[in-house]
C-alpha cells in the first residue's frame, strides 16, 4: 500500500491533501510533519496524522513531499538526509531547488527525484502542475505522482528542468498576469462610470467565460478572437490599442523575464 509523507503542512501541502482526501484516498495513508501548531491542526481537520518529527514520517512512508520554504529547504534536507532509506521516492514542490541539489542534499545515488511546479490555484482545486523527473518511473510510480497534484488540478509532465523554468514563467507566475488583467478591467470600468460591484461582476464572469471558451472550443485563441471582430466595430477599436502598445511584445518580454529570473534563482539556490 503506498503511503505518502509530507514534509511540511502549510498551504500547499493541504492543498494537495484536501484533493487527495476529497478524490477518496484513504486519510490513513498519508501523514505529515510541521514544526508549526497551526499547520497540524489544519492538516488534522482533514483526518490526516499531523506530527513534529520529520524522521517519522520519513520512517513511515514510501513517498516524500518536501513541502516546505525553499529557505529552509537545505536544513531540512540535512535532516532527512540520515533517515533516507532505498524505498523512499521524493517529490519536490520547492520554487528553484534543482534536482541535483535535491539529491546531493539527500545523499542519494539511486533513488528518484522528481521536481513539481504547482501554481497557486491548486489551494482552491484548480492548480496546474509542471512535474520532471530524475529518472524514467514505473507505470505504479508515475500514477501515484500524477494522482497528488491531478488533486488539486492539471498536471503536465515536461522533458527537463530547463523546460521547468519556462512553466516557472508561465503557469507558476501566470495567475498574476491575468489578476493584473482583471484589476486593469475593473478600473477601467469604474473610469467608465461603472460601479464596483458590476464592474467587478462584469469582468470576472467575461474572464471566465473567455477561459472556458479557449478550453472547450476546437479553434485557436486567435480565430475566437477575429470572429469576436468586427471590422471597424468596438472590439476592433479596443484590440487597435493594445496593438499599438505592442502587446504581443510586452507579453513576450513579461515572460521571458520571468523565464530568466527563474534560471537566476534556481542557480543561486543550487
Ligand atoms: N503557495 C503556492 O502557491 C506555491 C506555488 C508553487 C510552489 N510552491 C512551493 O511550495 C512550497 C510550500 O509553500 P507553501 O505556500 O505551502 O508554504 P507554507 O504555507 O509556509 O508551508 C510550509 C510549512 O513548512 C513548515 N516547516 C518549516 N520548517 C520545517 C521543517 N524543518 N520541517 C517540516 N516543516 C517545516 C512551515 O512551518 P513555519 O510556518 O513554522 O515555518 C510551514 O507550516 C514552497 O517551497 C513553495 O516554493 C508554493
Amino acid at each position: 500500500m503506498t503511503t505518502i509523507g509530507f514534509i511540511g503542512g502549510g498551504n500547499m501541502a493541504q492543498a494537495i491533501i484536501a484533493g487527495l482526501v476529497k478524490g477518496g484516498q484513504s486519510a490513513k495513508r498519508l501523514t505529515v510533519s510541521d514544526p508549526n501548531e497551526a499547520s497540524r491542526q489544519q492538516v488534522k481537520t482533514l483526518g490526516v496524522t499531523a506530527i513534529e518529527d520529520n524522521a517519522r514520517v520519513m520512517a513511515d512512508a514510501e513517498f516524500i513531499v518536501l513541502a516546505v520554504k525553499p529557505q529552509v529547504m537545505g536544513t531540512v534536507l540535512d535532516t532527512l538526509k540520515p533517515h533516507v532509506k532505498g524505498h523512499h521516492r521524493f517529490i519536490s514542490i520547492a520554487a528553484g531547488i534543482t534536482l541535483t541539489r535535491l539529491k546531493e542534499g539527500l545523499g542519494l545515488t539511486d533513488q528518484t527525484v522528481i521536481r513539481a511546479m504547482p501554481n497557486t490555484p491548486a489551494l482552491i482545486g484548480q492548480g496546474m502542475t509542471a512535474l520532471t523527473t530524475s529518472k524514467e518511473l514505473s507505470d505504479a510510480d508515475q500514477t501515484t505522482v500524477e494522482a497528488l497534484f491531478n488533486a488539486c488540478g492539471q498536471t503536465v509532465w515536461v522533458a527537463d528542468e530547463e523546460a521547468i523554468d519556462a512553466v516557472t514563467a508561465v503557469s507558476g507566475s501566470g495567475p498574476a498576469y491575468f489578476f493584473l488583467m482583471v484589476e486593469h478591467m475593473i478600473r477601467s470600468a469604474t473610469r467608465l462610470g461603472l460601479p464596483m460591484d458590476i464592474a467587478t461582476q462584469l469582468v470576472m464572469q467575461t474572464a471566465k467565460g473567455a477561459a472556458a471558451m479557449v478550453e472547450q472550443s476546437d479553434v485557436r485563441p486567435d480565430v475566437l478572437r477575429s470572429r469576436v471582430t468586427s471590422p471597424g466595430g468596438t472590439t476592433a477599436a479596443a484590440l487597435k490599442v493594445f496593438e499599438e502598445g505592442a502587446f504581443d511584445d510586452l507579453v513576450d518580454r513579461a515572460l521571458i523575464a520571468a523565464r530568466d529570473r527563474a534560471t537566476e534563482l534556481a542557480k543561486d539556490a543550487g
